[in-house]
């Protein structure tokens, strides 16, 4: 169950990315909406995780809506050209920022073009379809109408390659009957595991899994094996959370979320630690059993 390869890069679309990436979700404001607290911290975020070797960025322009995007913008453009910036469309924000699907012809289309806008990019290297058809996870359904949309924007050269988020496994069995699909970004982590053999059949097809709430997300994992695991490796718990991710299967890239420069050092120096065979051990414990 465990990959023996620890390589540190892996082929999204048909790029080289590190598997050590930076989810910009918490660049906004406080529950992902308006301006960030302090936006100078937020752009030295950006700047110091490309500083530090990250050439994958996850975001999408309805974090904020449009804030993230504009930060990204003004905080690294003109890009290296070595970075790849992930977006996502298939929901919107209302006023008061619940979060909405939008996967209708004309809000993708809209989605992908303010993507463009406020990225400052002429075509989006990695698009995922976010499918929401229930708000408390994955849910069983056709995405081959909006799939079929974000394709048309692919052939118009608007998008360069396709991922899928918050998909059941046969949402993505669909997916790639219409289309390449070069990504799946689900919910998962140490404690949230109902995509183990989706994993590692994608892992086979190499095809990249990209975990969102790698760390649990809005209340970060807690659980005492963790903490005596960290302690026992001179590490965090986020730390370990994260190498036992990056160790879980080679096709894994991580984009945990920060607003700080502390936890972001912390995160990306967790490539390096590596977990003995009893931690590993001890970890499995986490994991609870969950149900779609
Ligand atoms: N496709 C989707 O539906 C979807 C959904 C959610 C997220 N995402 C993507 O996935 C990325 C990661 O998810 P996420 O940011 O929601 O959750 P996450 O990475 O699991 O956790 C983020 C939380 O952990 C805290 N944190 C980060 N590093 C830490 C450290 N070293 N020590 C202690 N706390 C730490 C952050 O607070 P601080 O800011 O204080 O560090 C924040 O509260 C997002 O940025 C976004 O790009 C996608």
């Amino acid at each position: 169950m465990l990959a023996a390869d620890q390589s540190k890069t892996f082929t999204l679309g048909n790029r080289t990315v590190n598997r050590s990436g930076y989810g910009a979700m918490q660049l906004a404001g406080p529950g992902v909406f308006g301006p960030p607290k302090d936006r100078d911290a937020a752009l030295s975020v950006l700047q110091e995780a490309v500083a530090s070797g990250v050439n994958h960025i996850d975001t999408s322009d309805f974090y904020g809506p449009h804030v993230t995007n504009r930060l990204i913008r003004e905080a690294l453009a003109p890009y290296p050209d070595d970075l790849v910036i992930v977006t996502k469309i298939g929901a919107r924000r209302d006023n008061e920022g619940s979060w909405l699907p939008a996967l209708s012809p004309e809000a993708l289309t809209t989605a992908v073009h303010d993507n463009l806008r406020n990225l400052g990019l002429d075509v989006l290297e990695v698009v995922n379809l976010r499918i929401m058809l229930n708000p408390h996870g994955p849910a069983e359904g056709s995405i081959e109408a909006p799939l079929t949309v974000l394709a048309e924007l692919q052939r118009r050269g608007l998008v360069r390659h396709i991922g899928l988020s918050n998909v059941t496994p046969a949402q993505v069995a669909e997916g790639r009957r219409i289309c390449e699909i070069a990504c799946v970004q689900n919910h998962y982590n140490l404690a949230h595991r109902t995509d183990d053999p989706l994993i590692d059949e994608l892992a086979r097809d190499g095809i990249a899994y990209v975990p969102f709430f790698p760390l649990g997300g809005f209340t970060p994992l807690q659980s005492s094996i963790l903490s005596e695991v960290a302690a026992r490796l001179n590490a965090t718990p986020m730390q370990v959370a994260l190498a036992w991710l990056f160790r879980r299967a080679p096709n894994i890239l991580l984009i945990p979320g920060t607003s700080s420069i502390a936890h972001l050092r912390e995160n990306l120096a967790a490539a390096e630690l590596k977990l003995p065979p009893d931690a590993i051990t001890a970890l499995a414990r986490i994991a609870v059993s969950s149900t779609r």
